[in-house]
């Protein structure tokens, strides 16, 4: 296997049918935008937003993409229906309850939604014979989190302390499960992956109990940033480096099968494993005004303090690299959030964004 693949080639999107979980989401309304913008003809599925504001509505992904099902995963016959219908070429499956701590106080919805979600969308690509390549995203805390300073390789244990990061871990047992299955790898014209990114920020993420949604909300209201966990490490990136990551995953399932059908890491340079209030530090001298932090006072639940990505597989194998680092990254953001509340249009600001992206 030599490197091929090394951008988001247009050429191939355009005309695409690819079936979207997760549209009505952060990183989905991202996908969304930068799909039609290449031409590809999306359809959508996911449940409705639930923030206000929110990037669904904001970019009026629904008028951009062919169909929006605002349905539930954990629904089988109605995701077989869907997927029956759009018949896709590419399926990308990211819809899930992506939170660590609502996860503690949900269980039993998180596994559902994360798991059998997962299980659902697989099961309903092998009833159809048009999908060439399937992506299904999980995230870096599905390993067995050992505390080390070392980045977590593709073949290391699945594990997960907290219920998310565990039914991510589950949810890639059960990619892995159904490849070897359903869809070994060369009698199946279906190629399946995963992809595990880290912590992805951006503009237009409004969900509760993330870092930059409750920044630029504390900020927007004049009061500190309350943070739980100063010290903690994340792999940070912009949300279009794990995309392009995804997208370019998709492409060669799709043109060069087999050999990708694999999972895939999809981090930061190791200089951007950074502490949240580093994070934060950054923000704070991009916004200006009197942004400002204070640390939690109460005991938290756990989560993981140091968490790290081995990205040499996609680097030498996909020719993936992050392109944005923190600083960047961080700029964006305050560029996105202060033109979202100048009022611009933000289909022309986040395009503008993809664009830059593109060609950086
Ligand atoms: N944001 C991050 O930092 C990050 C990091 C690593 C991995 N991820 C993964 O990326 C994916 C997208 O995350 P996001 O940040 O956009 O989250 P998000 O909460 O903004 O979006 C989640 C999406 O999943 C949909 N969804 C949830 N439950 C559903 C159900 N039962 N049926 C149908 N749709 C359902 C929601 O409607 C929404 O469209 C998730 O799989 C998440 O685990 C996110």
């Amino acid at each position: 296997m030599v490197m091929k693949v090394a951008y988001v080639d247009p050429v191939f999107w355009k005309g695409k049918k690819v079936f979207l979980t997760g549209h009505t989401g952060f990183k989905g309304g991202w996908l969304s935008l930068w799909l039609a913008s290449m031409g590809a003809k999306v359809t959508g599925y996911a449940l409705a937003p639930n923030t206000m504001p929110n990037l669904f509505n904001v970019l009026a992904i629904d008028s951009l993409i062919e169909k929006s099902h605002i349905a539930d995963i954990r629904d089988l016959a109605g995701l077989q229906k869907a997927m029956a219908e759009a018949k896709p070429d590419v399926v990308i499956h990211m819809a899930a309850q992506p939170l660590v701590r609502y996860s503690y106080a949900n269980p039993v919805e998180t596994y559902a939604t994360n798991v059998m979600g997962t299980v659902h969308v697989l099961e309903s690509t092998r009833a159809i014979d048009s999908v060439r390549s399937t992506v299904v995203v999980t995230t870096d805390k599905c390993y067995e989190n050992k505390e080390w300073v070392w980045g977590y390789r593709e073949n290391e244990p699945m594990g997960g302390y907290d219920p998310y990061s565990n039914s991510k871990g589950c949810a890639e047992l059960v990619t892995s499960a159904y490849r070897q299955s359903y869809f070994s790898i060369n009698d199946s014209i279906n190629k399946v992956a995963s992809a595990r990114a880290g912590n992805v920020i951006g503009g237009g993420d409004w969900s509760g109990d993330r870092l930059i949604p409750d920044a630029i909300k504390a900020f927007e209201a004049n009061k500190p940033l309350i943070i739980r966990n100063p010290l903690a490490t994340r792999p940070w990136q912009h949300v279009l480096e794990p995309l392009s990551g995804y997208l370019i995953l998709a492409q060669a399932l799709y043109e060069q099968g087999s050999s990708f059908a694999s999972g895939w890491n999809f981090g930061p340079g190791d200089e951007d494993n950074r502490a949240v209030q580093e994070v934060v530090d950054l923000l704070i001298s991009g916004w200006g005004e009197t942004a400002r932090w204070e640390k939690e006072g109460s005991e938290q639940p756990h989560e993981a303090n140091l968490l790290k990505l081995d990205c040499s597989k996609a680097r030498t194998q996909l020719g993936w690299i992050p392109k944005w680092n923190l600083e960047l990254a961080t700029k964006k953001i305050v560029q996105w959030q202060k033109a979202h509340q100048a009022k611009e249009n933000m289909q022309e600001v986040s395009l503008l964004q993809i664009n830059q992206y593109m060609s950086s």
